[in-house]
């Protein structure tokens, strides 16, 4: 009940911020129009690709800033009334379920068709990657050897017994690796590794990405699973520890022999309603333009979707991987089974 109460305290205080970004917006009088963005990325890029879009188009960008589950909550109840225009999240399943619930709509566009990878978007254009993030392994030198290494499904095995260092089964980046498992390997076989994944956890799941990767750096366990993004973080922090936890670790892209590592995208798609399509699917087209592509690699050491764009100089110093080319729609239709599976599995 108190989860309820808080999170519709948090709807009303969204709602009440987009009333007064409506306002702001009906009185600038700008004759090119706005763009109502609902996004659960947070990063400064963004900030810093929004401002470009306003300068060189004219159309002004309103942001409200949520967990995507917040957001898709508000879609809803919205209804016909949403001023959304476009929503974005940081992973493909949480833009599978709001196609499902009918949240979005077909968007015809040459740009984004051409420019993003058929595995990359929905099949029904109702939503587009805007950029990639591999979910790899990242290990302690002293106490692994790289060649002990190999994929996914060995992380199951003996030889990790109380080694993973892993975030909790609550988080969509765990439950859209399971969902590859289940897609690639079957649900049998995704449910055992999941049992023999919490047997080697070094501890019960506990933080986000960046701490599994200091818990590997202060010996709590031998190595992680974390999205490459994070390490890129930390070796750019602020803070000094952060730069030394991510000093410490070295970079391992699983089931390179196979399939290929397992990634996801953080998209956009157009809102169902959306009072502003045109601009909406202009504001897409950008973010997945040259100009834009290169702040999202640069600043926030994502993997660009448009191929002329290289990654960052760190990314690139880790060389080129195979990924795995699994539609990601797939990871979202899969995504009730991964949830059950890790219950059942005992992964907090
Ligand atoms: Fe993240």
């Amino acid at each position: 009940m108190k989860r309820f109460l808080f999170a519709l305290a948090t709807l009303a205080a969204l709602t009440s911020c987009k009333n007064e970004k409506q306002d702001e917006a009906a009185t600038s009088g700008d004759s090119a129009g706005e763009v109502n963005v609902y996004t659960h990325r947070h990063y400064a890029s963004d900030q810093q690709l929004f401002a470009q879009f306003e300068e060189t188009t004219g159309i002004k960008v309103n942001v409200i800033n949520a967990s995507a589950d917040e957001l898709i909550q508000k879609m809803t109840i919205e209804g016909k009334q949403s001023p959304a225009d476009v929503l974005i999240t940081v992973d493909a399943g949480r833009l599978t379920r709001a196609k499902d619930q009918g949240l979005l709509q077909k968007v015809d566009s040459d740009i984004l068709n051409n420019t993003v990878a058929a595995h990359l978007k929905d099949p029904g254009n109702e939503w587009f990657g805007l950029t990639k993030r591999a979910r790899i392994i990242v290990y302690a030198p002293g106490r692994v050897d790289s060649t002990q290494l190999s994929t996914y499904e060995d992380l199951a095995t003996e030889k990790w017994k109380d080694r993973i260092l892993v975030r909790s089964s609550e988080n969509i980046y765990n439950q859209s690796l399971l969902a590859s498992l289940i897609v690639n390997n079957g649900e049998e076989a995704a449910k055992e590794w999941a049992e023999a994944m919490v047997e080697n956890m070094a501890r019960a799941p506990k933080g986000n990405d960046r701490d599994q990767v200091k818990a590997v750096v202060a010996g709590e366990g031998d190595l992680a699973i974390v999205n490459t993004y994070y390490i890129g973080n930390l070796l750019n922090s602020e803070n000094p520890e952060e730069v030394k936890a991510g000093e410490s670790v070295k970079v391992f892209f699983p089931n390179q022999e196979g399939r290929g590592t397992h990634i996801n995208v953080s998209g956009a798609g157009v809102a169902r309603y959306a009072p502003n399509k045109e601009n909406a699917v202009k504001f897409i087209e950008f973010l997945v333009s040259k100009e834009a592509q290169e702040v999202f690699a640069n600043s926030n050491y994502e993997y660009p979707v448009n191929e002329e764009v290289q990654p960052a100089p760190l990314l690139q110093s880790w060389g080129e991987f195979k990924e795995d080319r699994l539609n990601l729609s797939k990871l979202g239709e899969n995504n009730k089974k991964a949830v059950l599976i890790f219950d059942e599995a005992g992964w907090k």
